[in-house]
């Protein structure tokens, strides 16, 4: 039965209910929805709007469709579009015209509204939950091996030496401020839409803080047109998964690039990986190569909700039907990554020996040479340009840095002395770094401890 069915002569043709639908996809709302609904007959029998005894009922019978959805005993049809009118319709069955009293004062307007924020503020709950795992997981092997020194890179080149745990806490920053933007969204989601109406409210002495209360809201929305027509709350969070994917796909890289011959920095379980159907050697880095990938989804989905709510006048456009696929992929695919991820970071091996043979290149301590110069009093650009030569003289002699003699140090840096000659050791070079927020062995240590109480 179509709930609108006074005003049509004609039911919607089979095409056109299918196009139409969307309870393929938000029938994944009916936990909120009936929650929603539940807080919404309360206020209307405390409001006087319906009798008491039939806000029981439709609340007890609310429960009972609740426990027949989880039971798969509802049947889902094209014709009752959406997860709403399945609900209500399957009340109606029951209850007759006490059901038919649940939507006073509302529409499906602020009803999708109220859903969509009340499943998202759960979404944003477990999700920072997941990500609070994969900080965890990174502060674990962090922690195992605090000592272990490889070398860093800009632009891909080997740059200075740093320790392996600074490396992996710069993603446990990353994934903080993750958390944090999520957060800080759910504080925006957690605004109370329903008594919107359709779009300008309702004559019906409602009371819209009672519904807010009982559903745990921080305030309710101002403005009944912003309530039902904007979805910032749901974009912003989409935005801030994309941001979520592009620092795992950073790791990923990292992490593939890690784990491939030429670095042999670690060694992913082979759980974690698959083989090639056609080469028997190969091990390859699957759950970092899909996280990086699903990442453009992430990104594809923000792009989909701008653009959906571009081009729309106020309020409640047909269109924002169309939100919740690109939204609910987000979060899906935010919270696969959070399922696999953690597992993977805490099964892998750390390979110390190999990033400690990568790192022994002089090379990486050139500028620790034209620090020591400036704390000689020689001005930095002079000391790089003196560096750099001693790097050239090496090159031409077939050299490398730590192969040189005093003598030929001071041809291009007269200021050398002997405590120059050691400055080629890399577990100096990261002793030497113990500014804050730098790689030195302290700051180090003093940032785990930091991320193992604040995860506890
Ligand atoms: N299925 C609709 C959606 O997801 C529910 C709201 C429909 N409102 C309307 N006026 N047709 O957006």
């Amino acid at each position: 039965m179509a709930l609108w069915g006074g005003r049509f002569s004609e039911t919607g043709r089979a095409e056109l209910t299918e196009f139409s639908e969307s309870i393929s996809f938000d029938q994944r709302l009916y936990r909120h929805d009936i929650l929603g609904s539940k807080a919404h007959v309360t206020m209307l029998a405390a409001q006087n709007i319906i009798p008491q005894s039939t806000a029981d009922a439709i609340k007890a019978k609310l429960d009972e469709i609740k426990d027949m959805i989880e039971q798969g005993g509802m049947e889902f049809k094209f014709e009752l579009e959406d997860i709403h009118m399945h609900i209500e319709s399957t009340l109606i069955d029951a209850l007759g015209d006490e059901g038919a009293r649940l939507h006073s004062a509302r529409s499906r307007n602020d009803q999708v509204a109220l859903d969509i924020r009340l499943y998202l503020r759960d979404a944003i709950d477990e999700l920072i939950a997941g990500i609070r795992e994969f900080q965890k997981a990174l502060v674990d092997r962090a922690a195992a091996e605090p000592r272990a020194i490889m070398p860093g890179f800009t632009h891909l080149q080997h740059a200075q030496v740093v320790l392996f745990a600074h490396h992996l806490l710069a993603y446990v920053e990353m994934l903080d401020r993750d958390a944090e933007r999520l957060s800080d969204c759910r504080k925006r989601i957690n605004v109370m839409p329903l008594g919107s109406g359709a779009l300008a409210g309702s004559t019906l002495p409602i009371d819209r803080q009672k519904v807010c209360d009982l559903l745990n809201f921080d305030r309710v929305t101002r403005n009944s047109m912003d309530a039902v027509a904007d979805r910032d709350f749901a974009i912003e969070t989409a935005a801030a998964l994309a941001m979520f994917g592009m620092h795992v796909s950073r790791l990923s890289e990292d992490i593939i690039l890690w784990s491939s011959q030429e670095f042999g920095f670690i060694e992913l379980a082979d759980a974690f990986c698959t083989g090639s159907s056609l080469m028997p050697q190969k091990k390859n880095p699957d759950v970092a190569e899909l996280s990086r990938g699903k990442t453009a989804r992430l990104y594809g989905n923000v792009t989909a909700l701008l653009t959906l709510c571009k081009g729309l006048p106020l309020t409640y456009n047909r269109d924002l039907q169309e939100d919740k696929i690109p939204l609910f992929d987000s979060l899906d695919t935010a919270k696969a990554i959070l399922n696999v991820y953690p597992p993977m970071i805490a099964t892998m091996s750390i390979n110390a020996d190999r990033m400690r043979a990568m790192a022994s290149d002089p090379a990486l301590m050139a500028t620790d040479v034209a620090e020591k110069l400036v704390e000689l009093g020689v001005p930095f650009r002079t000391a790089h340009h003196r560096v750099g030569s001693l790097v050239k003289y090496c090159r031409e002699h077939n050299k490398q840095l730590d192969e040189v003699t005093l003598e030929e140090m001071q041809i291009t840096i007269p200021e050398a002395t002997a405590e120059f000659l050691e400055l080629f050791d890399p577990e100096i070079s990261v002793a030497k770094r113990e500014i804050v927020g730098g790689t030195g062995y302290g700051q180090v240590a003093g940032q785990l401890k930091f991320w193992s109480e604040k995860l506890k």
